[in-house]
């Protein structure tokens, strides 16, 4: 037997060495190794060989089986090493490459961007606040009565640990003026939460620019200039804003803005901010919590503004429903890449 297992191990390691195709080498694996294979059938002749002489027979019967796995094994890998280097000099370099798929903006963060831009340009800088806040940065800095319906439990989302999903980035005005003495000019993007009924023009999560600019002496004219100038460069030379007097518990007086172009929402006026000048109850609630008076309401004034985004871009790209800006649908968001 020993014998035998010399000669299919030689026989086998040659058939092996001149298999030309990974076919044939898997015939001959399945003929050596296989069920019925050679070595299979060898090994049945173990029951034959002396008690004495099996521990031999038996170790050469496994290099065996492992020589020739090996060899199979190895000439399996020069095979494919060898179609892969005909692969390749038979390549073309000069065919056209697969198109490469590009990511584009989201059509809110292009109109976001285009906001922080022009903004930039007047001297703001980025601001930022978390979204989970406290009801002192969401309402009371901001001189928000306690009974004011925004607190209410059906209006805002409360955790179970008394804080909120901010109802408004304003609490972004008051993290400001907490960290950074005056004059400040800064910009606050970011997402606002309400407890709407969600329907083709609400959602309970939308988007917010918050705007603060304090100085020494600031005025409505300057609230009014500053907005209108943005309205223009954001929107075009042909975009109409107007000015109203409105009412809002951190500024005094307050306004809304709405704007009005050609081809847009109809040709009608549509809502576009809420602003007005810093309300000294805000500077003192600030003052309180720095314990100074860095926001002395004597020598600073500011203005303060806020906008929200999706109903602008609704406007401006035509949307029919404000749940196309969430759905992440292709066909809608690729018509946005540039
Ligand atoms: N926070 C107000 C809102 O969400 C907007 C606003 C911001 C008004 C700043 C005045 C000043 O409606």
């Amino acid at each position: 037997m020993e014998a035998e297992l010399q000669q299919l191990r030689k026989a086998a390691l040659v058939e092996i060495q001149n298999a030309k195709t990974p076919s044939e080498l898997d015939q001959l694996r399945v003929s050596f190794l296989g069920r019925a294979g050679a070595l299979t059938k060898l090994s049945e002749g173990m029951r034959n060989v002396p008690k004495a002489d099996r521990p031999v027979v038996g170790k050469l019967l496994n290099e065996v089986r492992q020589l020739i796995a090996a060899s199979l094994e190895e000439r399996g890998r020069s095979l494919q090493a060898a179609s892969d280097l005909e692969g390749l000099e038979n390549l073309d370099e000069t065919l056209p490459a697969t198109e490469a798929r590009t990511g584009a903006l989201h059509p809110l963060t292009l109109l976001q961007d285009r906001a922080i831009q022009i903004l930039r340009r007047l001297g703001f800088a980025l601001a930022d606040g978390p979204d989970i806040e406290t009801e002192w940065f969401c309402f009371d800095a901001l001189n928000t009565p306690a009974n004011h319906p925004a607190r209410k439990e059906s209006d805002t989302f409360y955790l179970p640990d008394g804080r909120l999903l901010r109802t408004h980035t304003s609490s972004v005005q008051i993290r400001t003026m907490i960290m950074a003495v005056p004059p400040v000019r800064v910009i606050g993007p970011g997402a606002a939460y309400r407890r709407d009924e969600i329907d083709a023009t609400h959602l309970s999560q939308f988007n917010q620019l918050e705007g603060l600019y304090v100085d020494r002496v600031v005025s409505v004219a300057d609230l009014k200039g500053t907005l209108t100038f943005f309205v223009r460069e954001l929107l075009g030379p042909k975009a109409e804003t107007r000015i109203r007097p409105h009412f809002f518990p951190f500024t005094e007086p307050s306004f809304e803005v709405d704007v009005r172009l050609p081809n847009v929402n109809h040709g009608r006026w549509m809502e576009l901010l809420g602003c007005g000048m810093v309300d000294p109850a805000v500077f003192d609630q600030v003052n309180a919590r720095r314990g100074d008076r860095a926001y002395d309401p004597e020598v600073w004034s500011g203005f303060a503004f806020g906008m929200g985004l999706d109903r602008l871009a609704m406007a401006l790209f035509g949307l029919p429903d404000i749940r196309l800006l969430i759905e992440n649908d292709q066909r809608f968001l690729a018509q946005f890449a540039e």
